[in-house]
């Protein structure tokens, strides 16, 4: 789906053009409106940052990624080591910083999550326009967030690489303790409340069809254990079988513990 860059108030994207250069993403199609007939999709860049959207659907509310936003502090507030995707990946037992590699990065709400507990979360994402909008979000919000917000984001380190490449070349000493997946799934028939940001996103990123190569290659690369999120709930008969599983909310997280 083709991707078009609308830069309507002239703002200095320099940065994201660098962005893309020293990834080699190559440059997107720049334009000052959006073309009529242009049924893929706009990335909008405003002094309020990147924001992605489909060109038929520009009212609503843009996708992008605020690690300010008031949403992101209510989870951060009412989560727990004890549950969720914290226990997952180990954090009620861990005693010292865990290193968590998320492989599948997205929006970074994930990896915020975890980094807000203390974590030092690398992330990976393979689709140039979410690797822009991530980009774009860490450094909003390391010149606009709190002393807290700006230490989570501080250990959270973006790579706009392949997963699977990244971890054919990793050294022994870059081997995460925790490897993060959260694949996307085809889109459920009987799921009809995904949310809007996930709605777009499944209409331009393709549905995973190398989860199973994943999970065997973290395996092989994670420390202590690999988390693999599903949607629905805990699936006694999931293949590979999980050691356990921790149920999450309208998800659930496989676990698969490392020697
Ligand atoms: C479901 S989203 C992850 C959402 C994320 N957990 C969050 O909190 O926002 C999956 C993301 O993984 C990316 N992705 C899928 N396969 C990948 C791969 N093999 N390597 C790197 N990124 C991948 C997709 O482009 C998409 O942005």
């Amino acid at each position: 789906m083709q991707v078009i860059l609308q830069n309507c108030d002239a703002v200095d994207i320099s940065w994201l053009h660098d962005f893309l250069a020293i990834h080699g993403l190559g440059e997107l199609p720049e334009s000052k409106g959006v073309p009529v007939g242009h049924e893929g999709l706009v990335l909008v860049a405003t002094k309020g940052g990147l924001s992605l959207s489909a060109a038929t659907d520009l009212q609503t509310s843009p996708t992008r990624v605020d690690f300010l936003a008031g949403s992101l502090r209510h989870r951060l507030a009412t989560s727990s080591r004890h549950e969720g995707l914290p226990k997952a990946a180990g954090l009620d037992k861990a005693r010292e910083p865990l290193h968590v590699l998320d492989a599948t990065a997205g929006l970074g709400i994930d990896a915020f999550q975890l980094a807000a507990m203390g974590c030092h979360v690398t992330l990976l994402e393979n689709s140039p326009v979410m690797a822009a909008l991530l980009a774009d979000g860490l450094r909003r919000g390391r010149i606009a967030g709190g002393a807290d917000t700006r230490a989570a984001l501080d250990r959270m380190a973006l790579h706009a690489v392949e997963a699977r490449d990244w971890f054919m070349q990793l050294r022994d000493e870059q081997r995460p303790d925790v490897i993060y997946l959260d694949p996307m799934f085809p889109p459920r028939q009987k799921s009809a409340k995904v949310k809007k940001d996930m709605a777009l996103m499944q209409r331009f990123l393709p549905p995973n069809e190398d989860i199973d190569e994943l999970i065997s290659q973290a395996r092989q690369q994670a420390r202590k254990r690999v988390v693999l999120k599903r949607p629905g709930k805990v699936d006694r008969k999931a293949l590979p079988k999980p050691d356990f599983q921790v149920p999450g909310k309208a998800c659930h997280f496989q676990v698969f513990l490392c020697n």
